[in-house]
């Protein structure tokens, strides 16, 4: 297995444990705002483990803010990590699973890519994308190349996600929202990729929504 994010520290940490348990893991310090730091990551994978069964692309940033604030970097930074970032992880993953005849592709989404959300406006559009690029992907790589893509579209989890949310009134009703409500954990979502890339073979798995019981949206 390979991990890849900007904070190498963290992977190596990740990448101590897995090794602990018994794994064969791979750190790569990768900015996917960057299609040569991908290609270098798939390049890595390859020579490691001869192979790419399954790419997640995971990497979101939200900035979420109400739109008559006009905070347009975040936008643009929105765009650039949730879509052009999965657009470098299908491009640099592609020729590996087309060659192999296989491969599983598994986009983190989100509930936000069915229904946007007042001050998740921009984010909502990203991950509408993310849905139409999986749903996309689908028709052009599933019979004819035997690779499955799942769109796996999550509600509110617990991670830090949040803290990107500046600072402010919009943040802190929010955090007002969610007091003494239950999000989904990390795990949980590692169990839908786990459900959705273990499913037989002949079976696509394209969409999952997974929300907290607690969710009213
Ligand atoms: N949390 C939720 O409620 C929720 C709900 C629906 C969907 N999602 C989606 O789930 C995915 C994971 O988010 P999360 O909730 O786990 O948030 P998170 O705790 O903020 O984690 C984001 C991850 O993406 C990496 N990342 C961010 N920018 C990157 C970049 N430019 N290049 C490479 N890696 C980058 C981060 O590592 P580094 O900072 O070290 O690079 C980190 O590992 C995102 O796509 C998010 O949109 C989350």
């Amino acid at each position: 297995m390979a991990v890849a994010a900007r904070r190498l520290d963290r992977l190596e940490a990740l990448v101590s444990r897995l090794e602990s348990e018994g794994h064969c893991a791979l750190a790569h310090r990768t900015d996917v705002t960057e299609l040569s730091d991908v290609e270098a990551l798939v390049s890595a994978t390859n020579k490691e483990f001869g192979r790419i069964d399954i790419f997640v692309n995971n990497a979101g940033t939200m900035p979420a803010s109400p739109i008559i604030d006009r905070r347009i970097s975040d936008w643009k930074r929105m765009v650039d990590v949730n879509v052009n970032g999965v657009l470098h992880g299908i491009g640099a993953v592609l020729p590996t699973m087309l060659g192999q005849g296989s491969g599983h592709i598994v986009m983190i989404g989100s509930i936000a890519g069915r229904r946007p959300f007042p001050g998740g406006t921009v984010y909502a559009a990203t991950k509408f994308a993310v849905r139409a690029l999986s749903w996309g992907l689908h028709l052009e790589l599933g019979a004819a190349h035997g690779i499955r893509v799942t769109d796996i579209q999550p509600g509110q989890v617990a991670t830090e996600l949040y803290e990107g949310v500046p600072h402010g009134p919009y943040k802190d009703a929010w955090d007002k929202a969610w007091e003494g409500k239950r999000r989904l954990q990390p795990q949980d979502v590692a169990d839908t990729v786990l459900f959705a890339v273990t499913s037989p073979e002949h079976m696509a798995v394209s969409e999952l929504l997974v929300r907290p019981l607690d969710q009213p949206n």
